[in-house]
């Protein structure tokens, strides 16, 4: 990643050429105008992610890898030159590293079954991180019960920060995997993950990444990062849902034994013997979904098309330019103020519970996220029960925070703070 001043400097006539490709931002909520601030959820769609699934539907609708028919060969082809692009998006070494998963959810799940629990003895340790979402905590938990195994949970500082010196600290001679987000959902902090993975491989130990919110607001380059095991879903890059990705090396994907068995996994069976198909295919059993893949591809296209570092560069002059708009209202707090920060605004205001602001937001037209973020360990960390999230995305403008603004001032109006 370019360091921040060399980055495009946005132009902000941009924003409004972008909005014009997201046809649901110019919905009316509640009679207003909609305040689309809830991305970290899911990202809106573009046209040519809407358009692309529908073409596929209409013009190439058949199964991939299996029929001899040209609908079927259509399908195979796109499918297959979506994967080649996510590798590029990525910057992986192959296609073949790109194995299609429902989202980041199942990505991890395959690795914690798949990677982890045919090799992990009792009194093995796998490190996570106090920011994580539940999606890389309890898979981990589980390979723990299912192995007697212990997890390990790097702390976090009072910003949000991972707290680095404890991370060295934590590792023992029975680390067997580090499991970390690249940007936390519930805090908005980035994680050093060329740090984190040169600590873990000084040592050995291999590294996942959990990329469900990075993917959409840094520049990922598996190569450069150097990380094992990539996780990332399709929504929360202006793609379908349903769709995700895991990435990992070639060599850890051609020694992990299949974790679910079906149709197209398979090179041949019998009831004696089954051999498995060569990797990524080895790991998608069953029909998968064809359309999301190619419309994920189209997402990525998309992005492509701005560029991440100008996307990026928007972002973080609009989290700013919002931070010190609402670092004003008395009885706001931040949840999460790490230097390295990106695209989350997550904070709680005096006297009032984060269901309420973000019902009354609502009723204002604007989306925001309010609860734990399924990250509940956060919560106990900054000892609050819920935070209002307000997150970004590239077609996001000032307008948009001033909404928010004057959204929490009928808050404090209604709840007399
Ligand atoms: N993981 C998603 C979020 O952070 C659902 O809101």
């Amino acid at each position: 990643m370019k360091p921040i001043e060399q980055m495009q400097t946005p132009d902000p006539r941009n924003v409004e050429h972008w909005r014009a490709d997201f046809p649901i931002l110019g919905e009316r909520v509640h009679g207003r105008p909609l305040v689309y601030l809830d991305n970290g959820a899911t990202t809106q769609k573009p046209a040519a992610v809407i358009y692309a699934e529908n073409a596929y539907y209409r013009h190439s609708n058949a199964n991939v890898h299996r029929g001899v028919h040209l609908l079927s060969q259509r399908a195979t082809d796109s499918f297959e030159a979506a994967r080649a692009k996510i590798a590029r998006f990525i910057n992986a070494q192959r296609p073949e590293e790109i194995v299609f998963v429902r989202g980041t959810t199942e990505a991890i799940n395959l690795v914690a079954q798949s990677y982890a629990r045919p090799q992990i003895k009792p009194g093995d340790e796998i490190l996570i991180s106090a920011m994580e979402h539940h999606s890389n905590i309890v898979p981990w938990q589980l390979v723990c019960e299912q192995t007697g195994a212990a997890l390990k949970v790097v702390p976090i500082d009072d910003t949000g920060a991972l707290d680095a010196d404890a991370y060295e600290r934590l590792f023992s001679e029975r680390t067997r995997l580090v499991a970390m987000t690249h940007l936390a959902n519930a805090l908005g902090s980035i994680n050093p993950v060329e740090r984190i993975v040169a600590g873990a491989h000084a040592r050995g130990v291999p590294v996942l990444l959990d990329g469900a919110q990075a993917i959409a607001h840094l520049p990922v380059d598996v190569r450069a990062i150097d990380c094992d095991f990539y996780a990332f879903s399709g929504h929360k890059v202006y793609g379908p849902t349903g769709i995700g990705v895991l990435y990992a090396r070639a060599a850890l994907l051609e020694a992990m034994p299949p974790w679910q068995g079906g149709g197209d996994m398979i090179r041949s069976v019998t009831f004696e013997k089954t051999e498995y198909n060569e990797i990524p295919w080895k790991f998608e059993a069953g029909t998968p979904n064809i359309a999301g893949a190619i419309a994920l591809g189209a997402a990525l296209d998309y992005v492509d098309s701005i560029g991440m570092e100008v996307i990026a560069a928007h972002e973080n002059e609009l989290l700013a330019y919002a931070t010190d708009a609402l670092r004003v209202i008395p009885g706001l707090r931040f949840i999460g103020t790490a230097r390295d920060k990106a695209s989350i605004l997550s904070f709680v205001l005096d006297g009032v519970h984060a269901h309420d602001v973000g019902t009354i937001l609502d009723h204002h037209g604007i989306a925001v996220r309010a609860g734990h973020h399924c990250a509940m360990p956060v919560m106990q960390r900054f000892g609050v029960p819920a935070t209002v999230r307000a997150s970004l995305a590239l077609y996001n403008t000032h307008q948009d925070i001033d909404a928010l603004i004057e959204g929490l001032g009928k808050v404090r109006e209604i709840f007399g703070t």
